[in-house]
């Protein structure tokens, strides 16, 4: 537990997100909890409100990762206890050898279960034959991870798409793509699974479906819109992505879309600072969590608040007290 709540702020700060998070009723962060402290770990069976928690990191790039970010960031983790960590890409910063072994040592070191996916620095960009050739050679020999993972617990059910390709039709390798193969699995994996309604439904990408304004250049993924309708028709409830190093959530159609910054390399854009995202919630209320690097640890920046109604995420506005 964070030791700088003590008990009184602690146990306020839990009734404040049960009522956030089961009981969609949202208000704002009491005075005395400043949003740079910990969150309380929940528990995912709580009586009252069935709930998981989801820690979505992205963007790694070991061969410039700062050793003491990726210690906050494994201590931030310790806090919050999640029940399912989210990569989303990028582990490593040229596809060497030295960084897959740097990765596969961090993911090593998580004591929860992960998802993981690729991003376009996991395929050799200079390489030329090795990319065009066995662009996922080093991904499987030092990380053994599938390119489409999938989890599943009481509460979740998740999908990781690959969206990276070896290059696209301007031959520039950064950008992604997502095919119709690809969005059929994502609508036939949901169907399948036990309780599948009840599940909250996650689809994990690096590329963005959605940028803003400043990043419009930075371009979407390719087969954005016929994967958007499918996506909606399959009933993803949440997507979380990377790539531009930038953290920000918003619904999209119905949909929440969210993507994490950079968590512990020095790839930092302007005015950002390194970020991850915490999710907590279920398939009527969700709270996603912003934390930033600030003051040598990772805290809490930001916060909200979506609630599921007939099929289509909002975001609340929280009154003010
Ligand atoms: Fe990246
Ligand atoms: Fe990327």
């Amino acid at each position: 537990m964070p030791l700088w709540l003590n008990n009184n702020h602690r146990n306020d700060y839990k009734r404040e997100i049960l009522h956030r998070v089961c009981k969609g009723n949202y208000r704002k962060t009491p005075q005395h909890l400043s949003p740079l402290q910990s969150a309380p770990v929940l528990e995912s069976n709580h009586p009252v409100c069935p709930m998981t928690i989801l820690a979505h990191i992205s963007d790694l790039h070991f061969g410039r990762q700062n050793p003491q970010l990726v210690e906050g960031l494994l201590q931030g983790l310790d806090q919050i206890q999640p029940k399912l960590v989210v990569i989303s890409g990028d582990l490593t910063q040229r596809a060497r050898t030295r960084e897959f072994r740097a990765a596969r040592t961090f993911l090593d070191s998580l004591r929860w279960p992960f998802l993981v996916i690729s991003g376009n620095h996991d395929i050799p960009a200079y390489n030329l034959a090795e990319r065009f050739i066995n662009p996922w050679k080093k991904w499987r020999r030092y990380l053994d991870l599938p390119l489409e993972p999938t989890m599943q617990n009481e509460s979740y059910i998740a999908i990781g798409v690959n969206t990276t390709r070896r290059s696209s039709s301007l031959f520039d390798w950064s950008r992604g793509r997502i095919n119709d193969t690809q969005v059929r699995a994502i609508a036939e994996y949901f169907d399948a699974q036990e309780n599948q309604s009840k599940k909250l439904r996650v689809l994990v990408i690096h590329h963005p479906f959605w940028l803003p304004e400043k990043y419009r250049h930075r371009h979407t993924i390719a087969g954005r819109d016929m994967a958007f309708t499918a996506m909606k028709k399959a009933g993803v409830d949440i997507v979380l992505g990377g790539h531009i190093h930038i953290a920000y959530t918003r619904v999209l159609e119905g949909m929440i879309i969210s993507h994490a910054g950079t968590a512990i390399s020095n790839r930092l854009l302007e005015n950002s600072r390194n970020s991850f995202k915490i999710i907590r919630g279920n398939r009527k209320n969700l709270t996603v969590e912003t934390w930033e690097w600030s003051n040598m640890r990772f805290g809490i920046t930001d916060d909200q608040h979506f609630r599921r109604i007939q099929g289509q995420w909002i975001e609340k506005v929280i009154k003010e007290l």
